[in-house]
């Protein structure tokens, strides 16, 4: 058996040593790491959503960096996201929900938050199954933080950002936050205030421009967005003071065409503009004469695309409105597939109208398409009830469907296929939109364009 000598092992000690002292100044040091247990009170204040909160801390964290903090939320019982909320404390403005870990997968009373020295940060829930994780062990992490923008963030100890919130959108962006084309590149809606998982509301940057979808049974349905234009790679949210004086701020979505180099601060293209700018194109600036750097853009479970500005000069509903996609003074209302709900006639921002084989009967909440039979037995037994003067929200961005074809065609096409659920036939210019949806019709002026809907005999 072969002995070592002394002097061997004493390099080998040192390289070891050396080797902990490495490893240790990668780690997260241990007094900061931390393991949050998801019980005890819940908070007061009124919530977005109206949802249960709880806010935690440890000696060395706060979790909470004015006006965002981390919490936990709840809006079904024992069904916890973990979320960034935004809003001063004790401020009676509600506050609002810009960030969720886990919006598919929820936690139960007694999950765990936990950041340990590998620098990984894990929520796992009571049973220890894994519900979201910053998949960051042994990459460098040595701490972490959350910033005065909302972003949370685990950096090295250089600083550098290994991970950070801001990568990971749900269905809001703050100010500074991105879509990419080669990263996280959408929103997508909650299902609703009660239902925090991937709703059917989407919007998307490709180099097609930035889209708003609408998944309807897995077909995605254009209803609304900035399209037909290559934006680049990254588009950003962003609140640019409006002079030196910073007296006035402009909600922009700026973009970068370059996929290469990061965004220069000149030559951006302005996308979000709530007044017209210039005479350039058919696109609004916001502009708010104050600071507008607590804004959000969401898309919201009604499919709607809104900014919200934080003013705090007012002392109720601290969140105005600063933009909206759908709204009078941008794309108007009644092109909103869910303005009216499942069904409805719309005209001038009012739902006016029930569509029915009987005519149209007062419009109300409960108002639905006509129910169909299954498919196969369907085509001998279906009729179209005539609705004269609408356009379907698709016809803007499928050029009124195809043609020219004559009406007796389109509606062969539909009757043939059973996902067809009625269709719009221009009669000036012959062209035919099958409807895979019904949603929102829009009134249109113009009587030459004709609604036909499917209803069973
Ligand atoms: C954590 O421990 C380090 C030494 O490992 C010490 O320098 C630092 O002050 C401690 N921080 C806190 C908040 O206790
Ligand atoms: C959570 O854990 C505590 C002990 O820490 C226990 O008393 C309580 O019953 C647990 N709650 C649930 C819902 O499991
Ligand atoms: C569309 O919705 C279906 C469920 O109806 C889902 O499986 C699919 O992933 C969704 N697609 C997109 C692109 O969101
Ligand atoms: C900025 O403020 C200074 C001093 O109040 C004023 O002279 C100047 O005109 C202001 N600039 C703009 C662009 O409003
Ligand atoms: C606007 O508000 C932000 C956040 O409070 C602050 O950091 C910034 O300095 C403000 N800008 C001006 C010009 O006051
Ligand atoms: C209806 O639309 C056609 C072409 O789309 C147009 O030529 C006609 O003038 C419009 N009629 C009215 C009343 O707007």
């Amino acid at each position: 058996m072969a002995t070592l000598s002394p002097r061997f092992l004493l390099v080998r000690f040192l390289l070891v040593i050396g080797f902990l002292a490495f490893a240790t100044h990668c780690q997260v040091p241990a007094n900061q790491t931390f393991k949050i247990i998801n019980q005890g009170e819940f908070g007061w204040y009124i919530i977005e959503y109206d949802a249960s909160y709880r806010t935690f801390e440890t000696e060395v964290y706060s979790f909470f960096t004015s006006p965002f903090r981390l919490c936990f939320y709840n809006t079904t019982p024992d069904a916890y996201i973990l979320a960034i909320r935004a809003g001063i404390s004790r401020d009676e403005s509600l506050m609002r929900w810009v960030w969720d870990a886990n919006r598919n997968h929820p936690v139960r009373e007694n999950a765990t938050l936990s950041f340990g020295r590998d620098g990984n940060m894990v929520l796992a829930d009571v049973d220890g199954r894994v519900a979201w994780q910053t998949n960051t062990a042994n990459k460098g992490v040595t701490g972490f933080k959350l910033l005065p923008n909302g972003n949370l963030v685990l950096h090295d100890k250089n600083g550098r950002f290994i991970w950070q919130s801001f990568d990971y959108p749900t269905d809001t962006l703050l100010i500074g936050q991105s879509l990419r084309i080669n990263g996280r590149n959408k929103l997508v809606s909650r299902k609703s205030d009660m239902d925090p998982s991937d709703g059917p509301y989407s919007i998307v940057l490709d180099h097609n421009g930035l889209t708003m979808f609408l998944n309807n049974s897995g077909q995605l349905l254009t209803y609304g967005g900035w399209t037909g234009s290559d934006y680049g790679s990254t588009v950003t949210f962003d609140a640019v003071p409006e002079n030196e004086n910073a007296t006035g701020y402009q909600l922009v979505l700026t973009t970068n065409q370059d996929t290469n180099s990061p965004p220069p601060p000149a030559g951006r293209r302005r996308l979000l503009q709530v007044r017209p700018i210039g005479n350039a194109q058919e696109i609004f600036l916001n502009q708010r004469n104050y600071n507008a750097t607590y804004s959000f853009l969401r898309l919201g479970s009604d499919g709607n695309l809104k900014a919200m500005t934080y003013y705090n000069k007012v002392s109720i509903l601290r969140w105005e409105e600063t933009f909206a996609f759908f709204s009078s003074y941008f794309v108007r209302e009644c092109a909103l597939p869910s303005m009216c709900g499942a069904y409805g006639l719309c005209d001038k921002r009012m739902c006016v109208a029930c569509p029915s084989p009987k005519g149209l009967l007062g419009w109300s909440e409960s108002c639905a398409p006509p129910k169909l039979g299954p498919c196969k037995s369907r085509l001998a037994k279906v009729d179209y009830y005539k609705i004269v003067g609408v356009e379907h929200f698709l016809n803007p961005y499928l050029d009124d469907g195809d043609g020219p074809m004559k009406v007796g065609e389109c509606r062969e096409k539909c009757d043939k296929d059973c996902k067809c659920l009625g269709f719009i036939y221009k009669e000036d210019t012959s062209k035919c939109l099958l409807a895979p949806l019904l949603g929102t019709l829009i009134k249109d002026v113009n009587i030459s364009s004709v609604g036909y809907i499917k209803y069973s005999k």
